[in-house]
């Protein structure tokens, strides 16, 4: 497990705490209407992070190739259709390009300074000459509008706790997802980061936000600064 990172409920759990079993379930949101709106039609996307493939299966159906990558060998087994990359996003050195590059999931409020930046390279270092990262980062009320909690019309509850402060501005964030025969837990850490935070963050790494694609600016398109 990765430090101050921890999951219960059935199933395989991977080291960010995430259930396999859980994402299994999950419903696809509004991540491949808003990917979509912003890359070439047919685009070859590489998706860090893809889990079981929640949004990885939407994109293939939309007409996308992609390459999905996570450090979990089980989460990947359940991906059908795209190529799967078992690897850290920090250390991703596949020596190729891809039209587009997505860190979705929040990945980028990774708590540890270093492996932010090394995730961040990784993007900068995956995507083409004209290419795009894409980017989702949490909403500004992400840790203060605590607990909350949200009923899926599919049957089932999640319920963000609490977002502890740990120290060096990280936040100890615990979820819970009741499903009327099963619960799983997640307690991850988050570092929340302000507009001008995030944006410091991508041009460490080379990248520039070219556009805010939702009105919350969740939702980033970046390019490397150069363009
Ligand atoms: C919250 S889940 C989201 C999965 C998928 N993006 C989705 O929306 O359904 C986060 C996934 O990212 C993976 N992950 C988290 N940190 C990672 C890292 N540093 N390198 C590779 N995979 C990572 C986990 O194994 C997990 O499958």
């Amino acid at each position: 497990m990765r430090d101050g990172y921890q999951g219960t409920g059935p199933g395989a759990i991977t080291p960010d705490g995430c259930a396999v079993e859980l994402y299994s379930r999950l419903p696809v949101g509004n991540e491949p209407e808003v990917i979509a709106a912003a890359v070439p039609a047919a685009a070859h996307i590489l998706e860090l992070g893809s889990g079981v493939g929640r949004v990885t299966h939407a994109l293939l159906e939309r007409g996308f190739t992609v390459t999905a990558v996570d450090e979990s060998a089980e989460m990947l087994e359940r991906v059908r259709g795209a190529r799967t990359i078992c690897s850290s996003i920090e250390d991703l050195a596949l020596g190729e390009t891809f039209d587009v590059v997505l860190l979705a999931s929040f990945l980028v409020h990774n708590g540890d300074i270093e492996v932010r930046r090394r995730m961040l390279r990784a993007c900068a270092q995956h995507v083409a000459k004209g290419g795009c990262v894409l980017i989702q980062r949490e909403g500004q009320d992400y840790h203060t509008n605590v607990p909350r909690e949200r009923v899926d019309p599919s049957g089932f509850t999640v319920r963000i706790v609490s977002a502890e402060p740990v120290g060096d501005g990280v936040h100890s964030v615990r979820a819970e997802y009741d499903f009327p025969d099963a619960a799983w837990t997640q307690t991850f850490r988050s570092r929340p980061l302000s507009r001008d935070q995030f944006e410091e963050a991508l041009a460490e790494a080379g990248l520039r936000v070219e556009r805010y694609l939702t009105e919350d600016r969740v939702w980033v398109r970046a390019v490397s600064a150069t363009e």
